[in-house]
């Protein structure tokens, strides 16, 4: 891919990448349907392009976002489709989600009730999805309301559509056995559902039950790390590319004396003289203060300790690269030379899962998108395009 003339910090975004994991993700779990999760502008990758590359190339039907406003930025850029919103939402939200054709999911039965109330009001069938809390403590109905719920779901299924019963594991990643008993939940609360819905699709499954119970795919699984080529179960059953490549540069190199410090609050100190590159980005821009003494980005292919971060720098001991110069590349993700730098791994450092980390590059990092190789699109606070 290659730097862009004039943009030093930047995420680039490998398009066929993403494509190749979608279609990598469909194979893996069919006949189960994937949903794309694109809340959190898509893992910070960019939403609206995210959207609209697997829409327009790998046929995505299905996506998913945390909040009202993320639905309405789809449909104002041209994804059609399902757009449910899987996060929480209260009634003074409804009829905006009814304009722009967003499936709520409620978590309560007061929620149903009031859509219900909504479609009535508009003269029109509104879909919903009913969401189940099976261990995770947030939304969601507990898992012995489901006669209940079926009750309540069949009596208002001239006024709501109720396309299907969602919840998310608690700890995917924890034991069998915990991870089976909250199935089991999940399915106990279905099943009251299934003669009077027989087309209701159940969908539990992320990336890492996808990945790793195959009987837990259910009708639909929602994916959101996988498409970005974020694995955090080896071995990996599906071959996936990471998507996001994160770049910057040195802005200045020099040498701090014995005894200087480092950072705001004194987060480290020098002990004897010390050659440090300063980088132009920092809190904003996916860093924080639990990199220090942590974490390290790749500065000519090897690994540089962070020793300080600020709001819009970070500091790097360059003991191991005594040639490196401003104006030379750092790697926050992504490869030099044969190093290679993951997400996971940034984000781990810091304590941080890699949802945590990506959440937390701000859109002022410009977001360049590739196909083939080639420039496609910019993504940033100054606008950009082709
Ligand atoms: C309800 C729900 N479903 C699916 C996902 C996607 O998870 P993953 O990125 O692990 O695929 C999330 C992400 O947090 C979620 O909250």
């Amino acid at each position: 891919m290659g730097m862009r003339d004039g943009v030093v910090t930047r995420l680039e975004i490998d398009l066929d990448a993403l494509l190749d994991n979608y279609r990598a993700v469909i194979d893996l779990v069919s006949p189960a349907e994937v949903v794309a999760v694109v809340k959190s502008e898509a893992y910070g990758h960019g939403a609206v392009p995210i959207a609209r590359h697997l829409q327009e190339f790998g046929g995505c039907r299905q996506f998913a976002v945390a909040t009202v406003a993320e639905g309405i930025q789809l449909r104002r850029n041209d994804i059609a489709g399902e757009v449910v919103v899987m996060g929480g939402t209260l009634p003074v939200e409804y009829s905006t989600m009814a304009e722009y054709d967003l499936t709520p999911t409620h978590g309560d039965c007061e929620g149903i009730v009031a859509w219900a109330d909504l479609a009535r009001t508009l003269g029109k069938r509104l879909p919903y999805n009913l969401k189940v809390d099976v261990g995770l403590g947030r939304m969601g109905l507990l898992p012995d309301r489901g006669e209940e719920a079926a009750r309540l779901a069949l009596s208002l299924d001239d006024d709501i559509d109720l396309l299907g019963i969602g919840s998310h594991l608690s700890h995917p990643a924890g034991s069998e056995a915990h991870n089976r008993e909250e199935f089991e939940r999940f399915q106990g609360f279905c099943a009251p559902f299934l003669d009077a819905f027989p087309s209701l699709d159940r969908h539990l499954a992320a990336s890492q039950a996808a990945v790793r119970f195959r009987d837990m795919h259910l009708d639909r699984v929602r994916i959101g790390g996988l498409l970005y080529g974020l694995n955090h179960i080896r071995p990996a059953p599906v071959c996936l590319k990471p998507v996001m490549e994160y770049r910057s540069a040195l802005i200045q190199v020099k040498t701090l004396p014995a005894g200087w410090w480092i950072g705001y609050n004194q987060q480290y100190r020098v002990t004897e003289p010390l050659r440090i590159g300063v980088i132009p980005l920092g809190w904003t821009d996916g860093l924080s203060s639990y990199h220090v003494g942590s974490g390290h980005l790749l500065v000519d292919g090897k690994p540089c300790s962070i020793l300080g971060t600020c709001t819009d720098f970070a500091m790097l001991d360059l003991s191991s690269v005594p040639e490196a110069r401003a104006g030379d590349e750092v790697v926050l993700v992504g490869c030099q030379g044969d190093a290679y730098l993951g997400a996971i791994e940034l984000g781990r450092a810091a304590g941080m899962s890699t949802g945590q980390l990506l959440g937390k590059i701000s859109l002022r990092v410009p977001r360049l998108f590739y196909r083939g190789g080639a420039f496609v699109e910019e993504l940033s606070i100054i606008g950009g395009g082709a």
